[in-house]
């Protein structure tokens, strides 16, 4: 516990929701500081919910900041909470570069950090305790393998359009990757256009109408969220197309909508990325806090849903 501090500079964080007390904490609590992505997507608010509920099970006192998608406020915000010596730093790095200042001065101040559903590119793994989120490579080979599949006894080009997450992100770089590595292994399979819609259904219904514009012929859209491929759904409409038949769709999460769109069969195919992250997150937590080892990667258990399993899941779905 870090006690009896007073919270410094916290005006600079950008939507900060810091609980009560401010730096430190004198009834026995382990404070912790979350530094979160956004709101911009289904997915993201689940996950705020999830960290938020976890940390008043647990008896955490939270620090919460709300980056909105940007760098800049992501190390504010994790500089604050250095000077306000909380005990334990968490965060969801919006990108996966340019980390390593800010991290080493945590180590330096003896504050354990853990990263939490998106990676960071750092050289150095002594900077964080720990890794917990999903795997997102094989998030977008499993796309790729169903398209493979489901395109097996095509004859001529399928034409595929990607909508990408935020440019730099480590879900938009694996994702790519992994559908990448995955539909190489049929010919017929082309991207032919591939842009960012920033993870948010207005970048992904204003980059899908650009693609319809410019390519007559879209067989495939592989948008790396749901709420980009939700977004994109009133495009192809708007286009006059009917989206899952004339356009076959592939997203990745699992939120709620998304599902409602897979089992209504307008998507086509989703790949899990679970948003619910705060249980483990706060025995993490409370783990590093005691100076107990914690395995350096916990991968999130996830599955696939088909139009199919979707209906069937669907009424239990949490998010
Ligand atoms: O990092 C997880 C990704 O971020 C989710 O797939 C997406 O919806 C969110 O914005």
């Amino acid at each position: 516990m870090a006690a009896g501090l007073l919270a410094t500079g916290l005006g600079a964080c950008a939507n900060s929701d810091t609980g009560s007390g401010g730096g430190g904490n004198d009834d026995g609590k382990i404070v912790l500081g979350f530094s979160q992505v956004g709101a911009e997507s289904g997915w993201r608010t689940a996950n705020t919910t999830s960290i938020k509920e976890a940390a008043t099970e647990a008896g955490i006192e939270l620090k919460f900041d709300d980056a909105q998608q940007k760098q800049e406020n992501q190390i504010k915000a994790i500089r604050n909470f250095i000077q306000q010596k909380v005990d334990v730093i968490a965060f969801s790095p919006v990108v996966e570069s340019g980390w390593d200042t800010v991290l080493k001065e945590a180590k330096d101040a003896n504050i354990p950090v853990i990263l939490t559903d998106r990676a960071v590119d750092s050289a150095d793994k002594t900077l964080y305790k720990t890794f917990l989120g999903s795997d997102f490579v094989k998030e977008g080979r499993l796309s790729g393998e169903w398209l493979l599949e489901e395109t097996k006894s095509a004859t001529g080009p399928v034409n595929i359009v990607e909508l990408q997450g935020t440019t730099g992100s480590a879900p938009a770089n694996d994702r790519k990757k992994g559908f990448a590595e995955a539909i190489a292994a049929n010919p017929n399979l082309k991207i032919i256009a591939s842009q960012s819609g920033d993870f948010t259904r207005a970048g992904g219904k204003a980059v899908m109408e650009q693609f319809l514009k410019a390519n007559p012929k879209i067989d495939v859209l592989f948008a790396h969220n749901d709420d980009m491929g939700l977004g994109a759904l009133e495009a192809i409409t708007a286009a006059g197309k009917v989206p899952g038949k004339d356009i076959k769709i592939i997203t990745i999460d699992a939120v709620k909508d998304g599902m409602q769109a897979l089992a209504d069969g307008k998507f086509n195919f989703i790949a899990e990325c679970s948003p619910l992250l705060g249980p483990q997150l706060m025995d993490l937590v409370k783990k590093v806090k005691a100076g107990e080892q914690v395995p350096e990667r916990i991968e999130t258990q996830e599955t696939t849903f088909t139009q199919q399993s979707a209906k069937e899941a669907l009424p239990n779905r949490k998010y």
